[in-house]
């Protein structure tokens, strides 16, 4: 009874299918560990959405916004800021009393290819291209500042091996347009958390490249606040242990790790699946589509352990792990549907296509609270 109690307090209320269900709620169960968060589409923010906007607000402490601050939605023409949308993304942020978090400032995808081509056919000149970045950095920044509290500034700027990826922002600045725009958000926002975000960094010759880059960018005085692991995983890749040695690395350096982007793909992949990469795609094959009708419940299962190991591993490190961020809400959601084949039906969240919390979640839950399984609704 008084386990029963002590859930009822921590309790969201969530509308499924209709129904009114009380539920233990993440940001309750972790507030004192870390932030929990979601990256959000335009559908659950606009209003468009209701029922999706309230398992939001009854489960989570932080936003990301999925697609609404890249480049190619904030500035598609040379000058031409569209605002609208991103500042809705910003009030439902406000209005809930969440950490807004913004993504992404310096990327080579979802940037127009205006961005990176010089005038009249010519190649594009360092100087431009900085002053191109700045103006947008400024303006982004600028307009939310004091809002939005942590940026992930620049994305993907590594290749597998761990050298510097080559993409058209070092190929025409040079290695150093890293710091620079780190400089640039800072200046916009000297009270903004900053983040390197990066996918594939938990472990091998990519991490220890994640490693020398933000050794070097803090030895530069550059103001980094920390690192983003995505945390784009399968099952069997990273091992806990990966991620357990990454975050304790990434420590060491005296910066903050935020997982930014975690989801945990179930499906049968062509190559081992530490390649999150958004350009990537293959040809559709049924026989990688196995689960269409349904999630077998050994496989329901194994996801619950994936996530509870996982779990278990940011609540050692909570302190440096300042916050976990889900790339989606529910299973339908998930960009995993479409990538790397498109058409398949994933199942990488901890809710349903419904919004109905699943094993996973109830396994992570009960890493905090002995008594999550007591009070919870079998649904
Ligand atoms: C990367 C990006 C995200 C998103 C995901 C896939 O990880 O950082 O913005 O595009 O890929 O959806």
């Amino acid at each position: 009874m008084k386990h029963f109690a002590s859930i009822c307090i921590a309790a969201g209320l969530l509308l499924v299918a209709g129904r009114a269900i009380s539920q233990p709620a993440l940001k309750e169960t972790f507030k004192d560990r870390f932030l929990v968060g979601a990256s959000l589409n335009e559908s659950q923010f606009s209003g468009e959405n209701p029922t999706a906007a309230d398992l939001i607000r009854a489960q989570f402490d932080s936003i990301s916004p999925e697609n609404v601050m890249k480049w190619d939605s904030l500035q598609p023409l040379p000058g031409k800021f569209n605002f609208q949308t991103s500042d809705r993304y910003v009030s439902f942020g406000l209005e809930n009393g969440m950490f807004i978090v913004g993504h992404t400032l310096v990327w080579h995808a979802q940037t127009p290819d205006w961005v990176f081509e010089g005038a009249n056919g010519k190649p594009l000149d360092r100087d431009t291209l900085l002053k191109r970045m700045r103006d947008h950095i400024h303006a982004v920044v600028g307009r939310y500042r004091g809002k939005v509290k942590s940026w992930d500034v620049v994305n993907e700027a590594l290749d597998g091996d761990g050298t510097l990826r080559t993409s058209p922002w070092r190929q025409v600045i040079g290695d150093d347009y890293i710091a620079k725009a780190f400089q640039f958000a800072h200046e916009a926002d000297p009270a903004a958390e900053l983040f390197y975000n990066d996918f594939g960094i938990e472990a091998g010759p990519k991490r220890d490249g994640a490693l020398a880059l933000i050794r070097k960018l803090k030895a530069a005085g550059v103001p980094i606040t920390g690192v983003g692991i995505q945390e784009h995983v399968g099952l069997p890749w990273p091992s806990s242990r990966d991620v357990d040695e990454a975050i304790t690395a990434f420590g060491r350096l005296g910066i903050k790790v935020a997982i930014t982007e975690l989801d945990i793909d179930v499906l049968p992949s062509r190559r081992q699946n530490v390649n999150a990469d958004v350009n990537r795609s293959e040809a559709v094959d049924p026989a990688l589509n196995p689960y269409a009708a349904g999630l077998p419940d050994d496989v329901q299962q194994a996801l619950a352990r994936r996530y509870a190991e996982l779990f278990a591993v940011y609540l050692k490190h909570h302190g440096t792990v300042v916050r976990v961020t889900f790339w989606g809400v529910t299973d339908g959601d998930s960009w995993l549907n479409n990538w790397p084949i498109r058409g398949r039906t994933s199942y990488p969240m901890l809710f349903d296509r419904a919004g109905r919390p699943k094993p996973a979640f109830y396994a992570v839950l009960g890493l905090v609270r002995d008594d999550s399984q007591s009070g919870r609704e079998r649904l």
